[in-house]
């Protein structure tokens, strides 16, 4: 055997690791929607799982789990710094999700990003079978496809950005902005969450390379050009990113040229695992014992999030806590439930997001909380899928503020849960969720009246009004569920 027929490369490894009861360690498949969706794919087709195993300055061996091979790549303590929370969650997230927080440029943090996507690329070169598809995923090994099509020219190479891609005028702030177009446009298909954000992709190519852009295909010339600097790696050199004199028309009909393909796939959730817990006997308990364990509010709002500032758990706080001022809700009443569990601890933005949001939480519980109730229930925690579909159905208003976010998979996770086509579902239009579920109430949560009005309608909304709603929702997220984005990208990329 020659390799693994199907490979996938993401930051992260498919499995986590868990202490057992006897204090041995061992490995648990991860329980999100990505390797939900294609852990089938990789027991029928030989997968094998390139990425890190989340230990800094730790080397393990590659394993079997689960009808899966996987690859643990090493990170020192000083790449974790540099590549995972230095360029990748400390220029490239703020940099793609509209410089909410100020991303910082340092060029050691592009030389780790580099060297630990090289090492990616390596390691998915050495188990990848002769002819094999091998899947890339989001930001943070965004030059792997192009370093992969070097070592490896005979495997076809899928990226997928989980996140969004920024405009171009935003993107052209990036010092190394030629690398990571070149890096990208080394797949044969790029997949994006939103059509917007496929165009803005398509847009940057053309601004910058100067590369043909026909409907969805990108002509990525192959000749040797002057300006190309001979290799197709020449674009990881810091001199190629200086060259913005490497503009070129590439017309569609002269020299030799590549197809790459750039479209939307927007991703989607493991429906079928929640709607099962979602009829659950002991799940549907579990949400009413939630309800009385609030003390019985008449209505229970929630926010689900990883505590990042993409989110707008400031914006939702804020409107609820102007709705408290101006009576507008009751504490007994209504009770906001705000699940924000950790993440990037290590990353500066992050520390002060959570001093914020727990000042504010302090502020308005301190001002509004009776001896019975809270107005705002924090928790800081991350839970299994069991409970979050318990609070899923406890709650009768979902709030999904983010101030940009590639999908948002908790707005779908809510709606396949309703299974009594209850529930309301306020939603940021700065979502890629957003493009999908227009039944939701849609909202601006920059302005903080229209985040009010919605909260109020959602709160006072007949239940008529709400099931006809969630029953368009609930119909949408069903029928695209994540295993049908995985076929439609895998069968889009074999037929290319
Ligand atoms: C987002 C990204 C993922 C990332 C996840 C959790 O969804 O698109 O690539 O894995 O956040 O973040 P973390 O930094 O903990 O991997």
């Amino acid at each position: 055997k020659d390799g693994y027929d199907f490979v996938v490369v993401a930051n992260r490894l498919a499995v986590n690791r868990v202490t057992e009861e006897d204090g041995s360690t061992g490995w648990q498949r991860s329980p999100g929607g990505l390797v939900t969706a294609l852990a089938p794919l990789m027991a029928a087709s030989d997968g094998a799982w390139v990425g890190w195993h989340g230990a800094p300055d730790e080397t393990l061996e590659p394993f079997d789990h689960e009808d899966m091979h996987l690859v643990p790549v090493p990170l020192s303590a000083q790449e974790v710094e540099d590549y995972y929370e230095g360029f990748s969650n400390g220029t490239l997230w703020p940099l793609y999700h509209d410089v909410i927080a100020r991303p910082d440029f340092h060029r050691h943090w592009f030389e780790a990003y580099r060297r630990v996507n090289r090492r990616f690329a390596e390691n998915a070169a050495a188990v990848a079978a002769h002819g094999s598809v091998v899947w890339v995923q989001d930001y943070q090994l965004q030059l792997v496809p192009a370093m992969l099509r070097e070592l490896r020219p005979d495997v076809k190479i899928g990226f997928f950005n989980h996140i969004p891609f920024p405009p171009p005028g935003l993107f052209a702030q990036l010092p190394w902005r030629h690398s990571v177009l070149r890096g990208l446009l080394g797949a044969d298909l790029i997949g994006f969450q939103r059509g917007s954000d496929a165009t803005n992709f398509q847009r940057a190519v053309h601004n910058r390379l100067g590369y043909y852009v026909d409907e969805d295909r990108i002509h990525v010339p192959t000749e040797t050009r002057a300006h190309d600097e001979g290799s197709p790696l020449a674009g990881f050199d810091a001199d190629a990113d200086r060259g913005t004199a490497a503009r070129q028309e590439a017309a569609p009909d002269t020299g030799s040229a590549r197809m790459v393909e750039a479209k939307s796939f927007p991703i989607s959730i493991d429906t079928e695992t929640i709607t099962e817990l979602a009829q659950r006997e002991d799940i549907i308990a579990r949400a009413a014992e939630i309800r009385r364990e609030l003390g019985s509010p008449e209505t229970v709002l929630l926010g689900v999030d990883r505590l990042d500032y993409t989110k707008g758990i400031r914006h939702r706080m804020k409107a609820f806590e102007e709705l408290l001022q101006e009576k507008k809700l009751t504490v007994g009443e209504a009770c906001l439930v705000q699940v924000a569990s950790p993440s990037r601890e290590g990353v500066e933005s992050y520390q002060l997001l959570k001093e914020e949001i727990e000042q504010t939480v302090g502020r308005v519980n301190g001002e509004f909380d009776t001896m019975g109730h809270t107005a705002i229930r924090y928790l800081h925690h991350s839970y299994p899928m069991e409970e979050m579909v318990a609070l899923y159905l406890a709650a009768d208003v979902m709030l999904v503020t983010a101030l940009r976010d590639g999908m948002n998979l908790v707005a779908k996770e809510y709606v396949a849960a309703r299974q009594g086509d209850d529930g309301v579902l306020v939603l940021s239009e700065f979502t890629g969720a957003a493009d999908e579920l227009r039944q939701a109430l849609l909202i601006n949560p920059h302005d903080i009246d229209e985040l009010k009005a919605a909260i109020v309608k959602a709160v006072k909304m007949d239940s008529e009004d709400a099931r006809g709603r969630m029953e368009v929702l609930r119909r949408q997220v069903v029928s695209h569920n994540v295993k049908r984005w995985a076929r439609e990208f895998l069968d889009h990329l074999e037929e290319l």
